[in-house]
């Protein structure tokens, strides 16, 4: 039996979702390419975060900058001497390991237990893995070095330590670099953000768990500056702001949803708190969103590296500061991927009218409307007749510079709907000789398969409202 996280990766792969990158020479650990359908569900994400992000709202604004940043950017941020995961390497197969990814293995085993290591002992990863052997071969485990995530590449022709620079491994530090840019040129106040989404790199010892982890990914990030003292309260509601988004943009359910508060232990020294914004993903809760309150960490930063002044001037106090700094930021894919597994239903036996029945198990996407890569399907009832077809042609002319419509005349009809139930369309208008004489065409709704007849002038209201407000 395959879990679910096998069967996802194997219908996105057959329905052209997510293919592994350069498949035809084997693929690359870590790196993903996104099909037809894929891009499109990534844009769906994309959009609704900016909506409610940039779009929405009149104090947060919109950036693009570039991946690649002058590399002292990266000293001041703390991520050429801290972002790092220690590693482990097996003496005899050369296998690599994320110690502490590692030693949470190493806390289920029987062994571990039998091994009495205190409360206290356990939550160090260096205390659990002591004595401990190769998870593949039982070969000798070397001591943990940490090992930099950032990947390194030259700008220019010279290949030496003068022209280093870094792929970023986070969109937030041209954020930061940006600030002033945006004070200066946007004429706005505190508090106000600054919004970007784009790609980030990380050269992750363990990639895995499908898309989960990867070495390329997209990150949505904005931060938010405020005034010191309202950071606590700012960083709340933006708490209640995001996690409402995932259930209201994105609709997923909210039993598959939670917000994880960071222990005193776990924070990193700049930030004052931390939650995740958690997605029970087929392998357990884990994190698809951080909100961090950063403090004036990254701005004093690169204050003291640049020696530009990135001060706040309040006008009406008169009082001078950095500002503290609220960042939501989570990864497009981590997204994609909640909302693929919250969409994924399969129907044991096949869901039974009389045309439609299969008597097989039937895959159903039952994305959001909104969410949706593929709106609607528009199907002549039977290809070999001229008249069917020229009309359904003419309604999917009609809908395509409104909606992502498909076009579909192989197979029988309760195929073809099938096809599209796989992929999560929403909307399935079929034309039938009724269609010629009437003017009127089947819609048959994806998750009900309840069919009503609409007249071809109402199609568009109809689609339109029916996606917007996302009822059957
Ligand atoms: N600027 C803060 C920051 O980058 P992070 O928790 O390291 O924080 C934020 O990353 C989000 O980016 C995560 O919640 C996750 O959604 C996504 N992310 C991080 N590493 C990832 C990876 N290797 N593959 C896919 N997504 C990743």
């Amino acid at each position: 039996m395959l879990d679910l996280t096998q069967k996802i990766i194997s219908l996105t792969k057959q329905k052209g979702f997510i293919f592994p990158s350069s498949e035809i020479y084997g693929g690359i650990q870590g790196f993903y390419d996104y099909g037809p359908l894929g891009v499109q569900l990534k844009n769906n994400i994309k959009s609704a975060w900016w909506r409610a992000m940039v779009q929405e709202r009149d104090d947060i604004f919109g950036l693009d900058a570039a991946i690649i940043m002058n590399p002292t950017a990266w000293v001041a941020s703390g991520h050429v001497s801290n972002f790092t995961d220690p590693l482990v390497e097996c003496k005899s197969c050369h296998k690599r390991f994320r110690a502490d990814h590692l030693a949470d293995k190493v806390k289920e085993s029987k062994e571990f237990k039998e091994r009495g290591v205190s409360e206290e002992d356990a939550k160090d990863w260096a205390k659990v893995l002591e004595g401990v052997k190769c998870f593949e071969c039982k070969g000798e485990l070397t001591a943990p070095r940490l090992f930099n995530l950032m990947f390194k590449t030259y700008a220019g022709p010279a290949e030496d330590s003068a022209s280093q620079v870094y792929l970023r491994p986070e969109t937030a530090q041209g954020i930061f670099t940006n600030y002033k840019n945006i004070l200066d040129t946007q004429r706005v106040k505190i508090p106000f953000g600054i919004a970007q989404i784009g790609k980030a790199f990380r050269n992750e010892i363990t990639p895995g768990n499908f898309i989960f982890r990867q070495r390329e990914f997209e990150q949505m990030e904005m931060e938010y500056f405020c005034q010191p003292g309202d950071d606590e309260k700012v960083h709340e509601e933006w708490i209640k702001r995001r996690f409402d988004w995932y259930v209201q943009a994105l609709g997923l359910k909210k039993d598959n949803l939670r917000i994880r508060t960071h222990e005193k232990s776990e924070l990193a020294h700049y930030a004052k708190a931390c939650v995740d914004v958690e997605y029970k993903f087929p392998f357990g809760w884990s994190e698809i969103e951080g909100i961090a309150n950063r403090q004036a960490h990254d701005l004093t930063q690169h204050q003291k590296f640049s020696g530009v002044d990135l001060n706040y001037f309040d006008e009406t106090t008169k009082e001078k500061y950095i500002p503290y700094v609220i960042e939501p930021s989570c990864g497009v894919e981590r997204l994609m991927f909640a909302v693929i597994c919250d969409a994924y239903q399969e129907i044991e036996g096949g869901r039974t009218t009389t045309t439609e029945s299969t008597k097989e198990a039937e895959v159903v996407l039952r994305f959001s409307k909104a969410m949706a890569p593929i709106k609607i399907a528009v199907l002549p009832l039977l290809k070999n007749k001229p008249d069917l077809v020229n009309k359904a042609k003419e309604v999917y002319q009609m809908l395509k510079p409104v909606f992502m419509c498909k076009y579909d005349e192989a197979g029988t009809i309760g195929r073809r709907y099938r096809r599209q139930d796989e992929i999560g369309t929403p909307y399935c208008i079929t034309i039938d000789f009724d269609t010629l004489e009437k003017g009127d065409v089947t819609v048959r709704d994806r998750d009900t398969m309840a069919q009503v007849r609409i007249p071809v002038s109402e199609l568009l209201k109809y689609c339109q409202e029916g996606i917007t407000t996302n009822k059957n």
